[in-house]
């Protein structure tokens, strides 16, 4: 039988396409690892996560050396959580699952990109050079909200990612004769421990303190001030631990004092204070003192 020529080139240029297609087919389902999310993966019913350790308090957190986990849940029409700090130059690995219908996880300009299936959990790892800024959206039609559907995800330097969580207790008013306690909680979420200053403002009075924190632990400081000293009046006070900061206000007023009167006979001199405190004077002196 006689194949004319262009009949033979027309064969053979579709037997190339076949076997290309096909290849390339296999190449992105196996090379790369590209697969559609199955029970046979991380299961979790959208009704228990909020019993999920790592889904109940989502956010990031380190698990190894250069090794973060960040879990988010997706819901009609928020991501929680709704800002992702990740330190650029490591392995993050995404854990998103869905709190109802199906939503994606896609982080604009990027190849991060999965569907969020409720029932279960899709995984992907990642590692960011650059530090940056990306919107997170979702690309599932999943309501009237869909368009609203959004998050960021920040990308910081290495040397300026923590995991640091600051809270302030303070009194909102004292008598004239109270002492002011600011008690300051310090949460250090990384492995490695935290060597940092945390800075008291309280009217013109500054007070600074080393403190070091280890790795996933939480330490608290006392810093007391005596109310006379700041005279009546308000009075703000901030406290610093890195870029981290709470403000607030003390009105020293001698109203409060009569209100309280049972608490006039409180010892002065911080006979009552923990070890932990500190006294105005001393970090004053010193800290200005170099
Ligand atoms: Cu969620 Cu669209």
């Amino acid at each position: 039988m006689n194949i004319h020529t262009y009949e033979r080139l027309w064969l053979a240029g579709a037997m190339v396409l076949i076997v290309g297609f096909v290849a390339t087919i296999t190449y992105g389902s196996v090379g790369l690892g590209i697969v559609m999310i199955g029970d046979d993966e991380d299961v979790l019913a959208p009704g228990e996560i909020d019993d999920d350790e790592r889904f109940a308090d989502p956010g990031v957190e380190q698990v190894g050396e250069n090794e973060y986990e960040a879990h988010v849940v997706a819901m009609t029409f928020i991501y929680q959580p709704d800002t992702i700090e990740i330190p650029a130059g490591n392995e993050v690995t995404f854990y998103v699952t869905s709190r109802d219908v199906i939503h994606s996880f896609t982080v604009v300009g990027t190849n991060v990109n999965t569907m969020v299936v409720p029932g279960e959990v899709s995984t992907m790892t990642v590692e960011f050079d650059e530090p940056g800024e990306y919107g997170i959206l979702c690309n599932e039609y999943c309501g009237s909200g869909h368009h609203d559907m959004e998050a960021e995800l920040v990308v910081v330097p290495e040397d300026e990612f923590d995991l640091t969580e600051l809270a302030v207790e303070a009194p909102d008013e004292v008598g004239p004769d109270d002492e002011i306690e600011l008690s300051t909680t310090v949460e250090n979420g990384l492995l490695d421990s935290l060597d940092t200053t945390v800075e008291v403002q309280v009217g013109d009075e500054t007070i600074t303190e080393d403190l070091t924190v280890d790795g996933e632990e939480t330490e608290e400081l006392s810093v007391t001030v005596d109310a006379g000293d700041l005279g009546e009046g308000d009075h703000d006070w901030t406290v610093t631990v890195d870029d981290h900061e709470e403000t607030g206000t003390v009105t020293v007023s001698d109203e409060t004092n009569d209100d309280d009167a049972n608490e006039a006979g409180t010892p002065a001199g911080g006979a009552a204070v923990t070890g932990a405190s500190v006294d105005v004077a001393g970090p004053m002196a010193g800290g200005e003192g170099a």
